[in-house]
């Protein structure tokens, strides 16, 4: 297993680009088994996740040519419906497969995902809106086993606007007999880029990205040349870390209107940050000041930033308190952070973060994506040497990092096979 190695004090300057989004790439790729015809999406992240998918893609049929950040993907006609356990624990989006072969097939078995280090996460909103939509559903030895004829358009009120779900039913829904209607629906900036997707397909979809979204069925879609919008989530921690280190960075490829709630707490907390043409500045010249964030559905903060902004938090001025809404566990970074000096109580959805002076390097545990690259930030600003085990959940989401933080002048090396 790698690990990545930082050693403390660099200040973050320079440029640096976002690869395409993860969290939209996914679900645009099963989007493809919608259709017997071509699609090709530009602009994938080069991550594991997007890996797995197209081996998914490729297992499941479809033809899939990769030529460096873009893909032609043809399912022009399917030899399997299912998703084994061994794959969808790996990467727990490769549920969202369920719909499209449904869809598609008329069958689908796929494993349930089991919970995860930052939380239960069920499925429950996923599977109770396809069976509105007129699927049979079986939970059966760890597999959700679902089947239908032709599915119908539902109304479907979801009890939480998952983001999951609301992609998952979109999918579906393009291929169901009449109208469907999501009312609470997720309305992430992914969601909009999925509803582009489809609509380039030929679907008929209003209200993405709003809490209702209508989308009315057809009998077919066609193929689609789609591409996948940057990643705010990369580039958010990329701003974060230049504000920490007190540097000067500009994130090419952000869009600012995707990370309001981001770039508003960095201004709070006393950082400069500019919203340019096609890139976002953060800099900063002084020891910033502790800011209180609040996870919670887009456009509110976003929880795949919080451990990065707890991160800042941890050497900031003055307590911040963070609390986190969406996940019930997503607080295990907070203890790798205390493991180098950070001064945190942890109390249910809130950790109370007291600001140090400075962090002192040590070896910490990576326990999911964000965490990963929470530690990385928080080795920046160490003194000396962090050590980060477990990174392959870095290497899930994010594209050569540890390049590009070296661009910007990190001092941090990657060690191939290490132990832990
Ligand atoms: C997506 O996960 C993202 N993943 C997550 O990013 C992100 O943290 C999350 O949305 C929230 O923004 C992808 O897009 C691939 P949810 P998803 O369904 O769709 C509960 C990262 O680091 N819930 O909006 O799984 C659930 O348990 C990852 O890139 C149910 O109770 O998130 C959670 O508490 C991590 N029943 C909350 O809703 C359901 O059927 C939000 O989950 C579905 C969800």
């Amino acid at each position: 297993m790698d690990k990545i190695i930082v050693r403390g004090g660099s200040r973050l300057a320079g440029d640096v680009e976002v690869a395409g989004s993860k969290n939209a790439a996914l679900p645009i790729l099963f989007a493809t088994l919608l259709t017997d015809e071509r699609c090709v999406v530009r602009n994938i992240p080069d991550v594991a996740d997007v890996r797995t998918t197209l081996r998914l893609l490729g297992d499941l049929g479809a033809e899939v040519e990769q030529d460096g950040a873009d893909v032609a993907i043809r399912a022009r006609e399917l030899n399997s419906s299912e998703a084994s356990y061994e794959l969808v624990k790996t990467m727990r989006a490769s549920f969202l497969v369920l719909g499209p072969l449904l869809a598609r097939v008329g069958k689908a078995r796929v494993s349930q995902p089991g919970g995860c280090a930052i939380g239960a996460r069920p499925v429950n909103l996923h599977l109770h809106a396809l069976e509105q939509m007129g699927a049979e559903v079986e939970l059966v030895h760890g597999y959700a086993e679902a089947r239908a004829g032709q599915l119908r358009g539902a109304h479907v009120q979801l009890d939480f606007p998952s983001v999951g779900a609301t992609e998952h039913l979109m999918m579906v829904a393009c291929l169901a007999e009449g109208d469907t209607e999501i009312e609470n629906a997720a309305r992430e900036p992914e969601i909009v880029d999925l509803a582009a997707a489809l609509s380039s397909m030929g679907a008929e979809i209003e209200g993405a990205g709003e809490a209702v979204v209508r989308i009315r069925g057809a009998s077919s879609l066609g193929g689609m040349d789609h591409r996948v919008l940057p990643d705010r989530i990369e580039a958010g921690t990329f701003l974060i870390g230049g504000a920490m280190t007190q540097g000067d960075v500009t994130v090419h490829g952000a869009r600012a209107d995707c990370l309001q709630a981001v770039i508003v707490k960095l201004r709070e907390a006393g950082a400069e940050v500019e919203e340019l043409d096609g890139a976002i500045r953060v800099s900063a010249t002084r020891r910033l000041d502790g800011v209180d964030i609040k996870t919670l559905p887009y456009p509110g903060f976003p929880t795949d930033v919080q451990a990065q902004m707890m991160a800042l938090a941890t050497v900031s001025e003055g307590t911040s308190v963070v609390t986190e809404t969406i996940f019930e566990n997503r607080f295990m970074h907070a203890v790798e952070f205390m493991r180098l000096g950070a001064d945190i109580s942890l109390d249910g959805h809130n950790a109370v973060v007291r600001g140090v002076e400075r962090l002192s390097g040590a070896e910490v545990m990576a326990s999911d994506l964000r965490a990963s690259v929470s530690l990385i930030l928080a080795g920046l600003v160490a003194d000396n040497e962090t050590e980060i085990l477990r990174v392959y959940h870095l290497d899930r989401g994010y594209q050569r990092i540890e390049e590009k933080l070296a661009k910007l002048g990190a001092n941090i090396q990657r060690v191939k096979g290490a132990k832990g």
